[in-house]
C-alpha cells in the first residue's frame, strides 16, 4: 500500500473509533444528567423547605388553615406542584389543589432525613420529598417537584454531545487528511515514522503530534474544561475555590473592572495608645468575610474612618495601603462628624435598622433627624465613591444596612455600574418592616442595585414580600428580580461564609498547646472541660439565654460542677447605647450570680472577659475549647459558628447553634437548639460534653468538609457571577438599542 491511502485508511479508523465512543458516552450522559437533575431538585425542595420550615412549624398548631394559601402561593414558584403537611399519622392535614390522593408521607422510623421517592402524576414524572418537621407534634412536609424538565436537560446535553462529536470528527478528519496530503507532497518523513513507531509499540523520540494538532486539542481540553468549570459553578457542586479561582474569575468574567467595596466599618482600624499607633483588627463579621476577598482581587475598600490615629496614616487622598506590611488594596478612608455619627450610625442604623431587621425584641427607634444625618452620610459616600472611580462601569460592592440608599444615590451618578449590594443581616417580614417610617425610600435606595444579597432564601422571600406590600414594582419569581422604575434588581441568596484556610489558623499552636495555654491563662486545672462563647456584646447574640442555661445545667446535673467552665469572650459594642449597657449590666449580674450559687473556692464557672480579642487570640481559644456555644436569637448567618469549625482541625469539638443563625441551616451537624428554651439549651450542653470522639469527628468532618467547599471566595464568586452575566445582558441590551 502507497503511504497515502495507508494514511487515509487510518484516519478513517480512527474517526470510526472516535465515533463509537462518543455514541457509547450518549447513555452514560444521560445517567449522569439524570442524577445531576434529580439532586438539583432534591436541593431546591430542600431550599423550599429550609425557607418555609419556621413559619409551618409555627403555624401548623395554632392555624393550619392559614397555610393552606400560603402553600397555594409557593406552588407557582421554582417547579413546585404540589405541597402538603402530614400529621404523624401519616394523614394530609393541609394540601394544595393539585396534591393527589393516596400519597405516602409516614416518616422512616425516627429518621430525620428527608426522603424522595420518583413517581408519575397524571402521566407526569414527579419527585415526592417528604420532610421532617419538628414541633409539639412531629409532622412532616410533602413536596412535589416536577421532573418533565430532566428529559429536556438530557436533550440538550445530547445536541451539544453531537455538535461536539461533529466538530471533533471534521477536525480530527480534516487535520488527518491535510497532514496526509502534505506529507504525500513534502514527505513528512518524521511524522508518519513517528505514527509507524508508535502502531509498533516502540518507544517514541519524536512528537506525535504537529504543532497545529498540538494547538488545536490544547484549545479543546480548554474549552472542555472551561464547559466543566462553568457547569460545577452553576449547579454549585464542589469546585476549589480560592484566592486564585477568584482572580481568575474576575479576569475572565469582569475583565478590567475597577472593583470597590463599600461598609462602615474599616477593615483596619489605627489607634493612637500612648505614643505608639497600634493597629486593630475589628469584630465584625463583615470585615472577616470581605477582607480576605479584597486581599484577592485588589481595589478600594470605602469605609469610615473611626480610629483615633486614622487620619495621621492616611495620604493626602485619603488612601492607605492595607494589610500593613503586606499591601494588596487601598482603604480610602471618609470622615463624619461626631454629630453624623450619633445621628446615621448610632441612631438611625443601630437602634432603628438593626433592631428592626433582627426579631430580638427590643424596639427600634426612629427619629427625623437620625434620617437627615443617615442621608447625608449616605450620600457622602455615594461621593467618595465616584470620586474614586476612574471608569464610567465599576464593581462596587455595597454592605450592610448602613447604606440602603448608596446603591441609588451611585446609580444616579454613574448609570453604567454594576452595583452589588449584600445586606448582611436578617430582612423581617414586611409587616414588621412596615412599621419603618422611611421604608419607601429604603427600599427604592436598594432597588438601585444590579443585584441585590441575603444570606438565605427566607431573607429574600420576605424583601419580596415587603416590596410586593409598599411598592409600584414587577416581581419576576422566575428570574427572582424585581423590576422597579423600569431596572431590574436581581435578588438571590448567597449565604457568606469565611476564607479557607483561615489566615488565623496558619500561627496556632497544636490542640494540646492552646488547651494549655488557656488553662494556665485562666488558672484551670487539667480535667477542667471548657465551653467558650466569643462574639460582640450584642443583644441579638443571646448571652443572657446562654448563661441562664449554664445556670440550668449546673443545678439539673451538678455532677459538672468543679468539671465544667464557661468561657464568655465579649468585645463591647455600640456602649453608647442604652439597649447594649443594660445588656451588659445584666450579664454581669447573672455571671455573678451563677458564680455564687455554684462556684466555690478555686472553682468559677463562668468567666467574662469583656475586652476585644485579635484573631490569633480567639482562634487559639476555639481550639482549647471542647465545646463552643452560639445562641444568637436571631442572625443573618454568624460566622463564629463557621469559624470555630475552621479552627478544629483535630476534627474534635462540639457545636451548640441556635436555629435563628442563618449557619443552622448549613451546619446542620451541629447540635442545634431554640435559644428561648433555656432548659433545651441545658441539655444540648450537656449532651455536647458527653459526645463520644468518634461522634465529634463523624460531625465535625461533615461541617468543615461544608465550610471549606462553600467558603468566602464561593460566595464573592458566586455574586460576580451573575453581575458578569447581567453585565453582558445589559451590553447586549445596549447593542439592540442601537440598532
Ligand atoms: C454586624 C454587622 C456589620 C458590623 C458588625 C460589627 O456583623 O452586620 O455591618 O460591622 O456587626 O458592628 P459594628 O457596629 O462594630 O461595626
Amino acid at each position: 500500500m502507497r503511504r497515502a491511502p495507508r494514511g487515509i485508511l487510518l484516519i478513517g479508523l480512527v474517526l470510526v473509533g472516535l465515533a463509537a465512543f462518543l455514541a457509547a458516552l450518549v447513555p452514560l450522559t444521560n445517567g449522569v444528567i439524570e442524577q445531576w437533575a434529580r439532586r438539583d431538585v432534591e436541593l431546591r425542595s430542600e431550599l423550599v423547605v429550609n425557607s418555609i420550615r419556621d413559619r409551618v412549624e409555627r403555624e401548623m398548631a395554632d392555624r393550619p388553615e392559614a397555610l393552606g394559601a400560603f402553600f397555594e402561593r409557593l406552588t407557582g414558584d421554582e417547579r413546585i406542584l404540589a405541597l402538603g403537611l402530614c400529621d404523624p399519622a401519616g394523614r394530609m392535614r393541609v394540601a394544595t389543589a393539585r396534591m393527589p390522593t393516596g400519597v405516602d408521607c409516614r416518616l422512616e422510623g425516627s429518621s430525620l432525613t428527608p426522603r424522595f421517592v420518583r413517581t408519575r402524576l397524571a402521566g407526569e414524572r414527579v419527585l415526592v420529598g417528604v420532610f421532617p418537621i419538628a414541633g409539639s407534634n412531629p409532622a412532616s412536609l410533602v413536596v412535589l417537584h416536577e421532573l418533565a424538565f430532566v428529559a429536556d436537560r438530557i436533550g440538550e446535553a445530547r445536541w451539544y454531545l453531537a455538535l461536539l462529536g461533529f466538530a471533533l470528527l471534521v477536525g480530527v478528519g480534516g487535520v488527518g487528511t491535510v497532514l496526509v496530503l502534505a506529507s504525500q507532497r513534502r514527505d513528512m518523513r518524521a511524522l508518519l515514522t513517528g505514527l509507524h513507531e508508535l502502531r509498533a509499540a516502540r518507544p517514541d523520540r519524536r512528537p506525535l503530534m504537529d504543532p497545529a494538532t498540538r494547538e488545536e486539542s490544547r484549545e479543546i481540553r480548554g474549552l472542555l474544561r472551561d464547559f466543566r468549570e462553568t457547569m460545577r459553578r452553576e449547579d454549585g457542586s464542589p469546585v476549589e475555590w480560592s484566592p486564585s479561582t477568584l482572580q481568575d474569575l474576575l479576569e475572565k468574567e469582569l475583565p478590567d473592572a475597577e472593583v470597590f467595596v463599600v461598609s462602615n466599618r474599616e477593615p483596619y482600624i489605627h489607634n493612637r495608645v500612648g505614643d505608639r499607633i497600634v493597629v486593630q483588627r475589628p469584630a465584625s463579621g463583615l470585615v472577616s468575610a470581605l477582607e480576605p476577598v479584597m486581599r484577592a482581587c485588589g481595589g478600594v475598600w470605602v469605609a469610615h474612618g473611626s480610629g483615633s490615629a486614622d487620619r495621621e496614616t492616611v495620604d493626602a487622598e485619603d488612601h492607605v495601603a492595607v494589610p500593613p506590611g503586606k499591601p494588596a488594596y487601598r482603604l480610602r478612608r471618609v470622615w463624619i462628624s461626631d454629630e453624623e455619627q450619633e445621628g446615621y450610625y448610632y441612631g438611625l442604623a443601630n437602634e432603628g435598622l438593626w433592631p428592626l431587621c433582627h426579631l430580638a425584641y427590643v424596639r427600634p427607634i426612629f427619629r427625623e433627624a437620625d434620617w437627615q444625618h443617615y442621608v447625608a452620610v449616605n450620600q457622602r459616600f455615594a461621593d467618595a465613591v465616584v470620586r474614586e472611580a476612574t471608569r464610567p462601569d465599576p464593581v462596587i460592592m455595597v454592605q450592610d444596612y448602613h447604606f440602603a440608599l448608596l446603591p441609588r444615590m451611585i446609580r444616579e451618578q454613574l448609570p453604567k455600574a454594576t452595583i452589588l449590594t449584600f445586606w448582611h443581616i436578617p430582612w423581617p417580614n414586611a409587616e414588621a418592616f412596615g412599621i419603618c417610617p422611611w421604608k419607601e425610600e429604603i427600599i427604592a435606595g436598594l432597588l438601585g442595585s444590579t443585584v441585590l444579597g441575603f444570606h438565605t432564601q427566607a431573607h429574600c422571600n420576605n424583601f419580596f414580600e415587603t416590596v410586593d406590600r409598599f411598592m409600584e414594582s414587577r416581581i419576576d419569581r422566575d428570574h427572582r428580580s424585581v423590576v422597579f422604575g423600569g431596572e431590574e434588581t436581581m435578588v438571590r441568596p448567597y449565604p457568606i461564609s469565611i476564607e479557607w484556610p483561615p489566615a488565623a489558623l496558619a500561627s496556632q499552636q497544636p490542640v494540646e498547646v492552646c488547651r494549655a495555654a488557656v488553662r494556665e491563662r485562666f488558672g484551670l486545672p487539667a480535667e477542667m472541660r471548657i465551653g467558650v462563647g466569643i462574639e460582640r456584646f450584642d443583644y441579638t447574640k443571646g448571652i443572657l439565654d446562654r448563661l441562664q442555661a449554664i445556670d440550668e445545667l449546673l443545678t439539673r446535673q451538678p455532677e459538672w460542677k468543679g468539671r465544667f467552665t464557661f468561657l464568655q469572650i465579649v468585645a463591647p459594642t455600640r456602649s453608647k447605647l442604652a439597649s447594649y449597657t443594660a445588656l451588659q449590666a445584666e450579664a454581669i449580674r447573672i455571671t455573678e450570680e451563677v458564680n455564687a450559687r455554684h462556684g466555690r473556692e478555686g472553682y468559677q464557672p463562668i468567666h467574662l472577659v469583656i475586652r476585644h480579642h485579635e484573631p490569633d487570640e480567639v482562634y487559639e481559644l476555639f481550639r482549647a475549647a471542647d465545646v463552643c456555644v452560639v445562641s444568637s436569637l436571631h442572625d443573618g448567618m454568624n460566622l463564629v459558628a463557621k469559624e470555630f469549625v475552621a479552627a478544629r482541625d483535630d476534627e474534635q469539638g462540639a457545636l451548640v447553634l441556635s436555629r435563628f443563625a442563618g449557619a443552622s441551616s448549613e451546619l446542620s451537624e451541629a447540635l442545634i437548639i431554640n435559644p428561648y428554651d433555656v432548659q433545651g439549651m441545658a441539655e444540648a450542653l450537656g449532651r455536647a460534653l458527653v459526645m463520644r470522639e468518634d461522634e465529634q469527628r463523624e460531625r465535625m468532618r461533615l461541617m468543615r468538609a461544608h465550610v471549606r467547599e462553600r467558603n468566602v471566595y464561593r460566595w464573592a464568586g458566586q455574586i460576580l457571577l451573575d453581575a458578569s452575566r447581567l453585565r453582558k445582558r445589559q451590553r447586549v441590551q445596549e447593542f439592540e438599542a442601537a440598532d
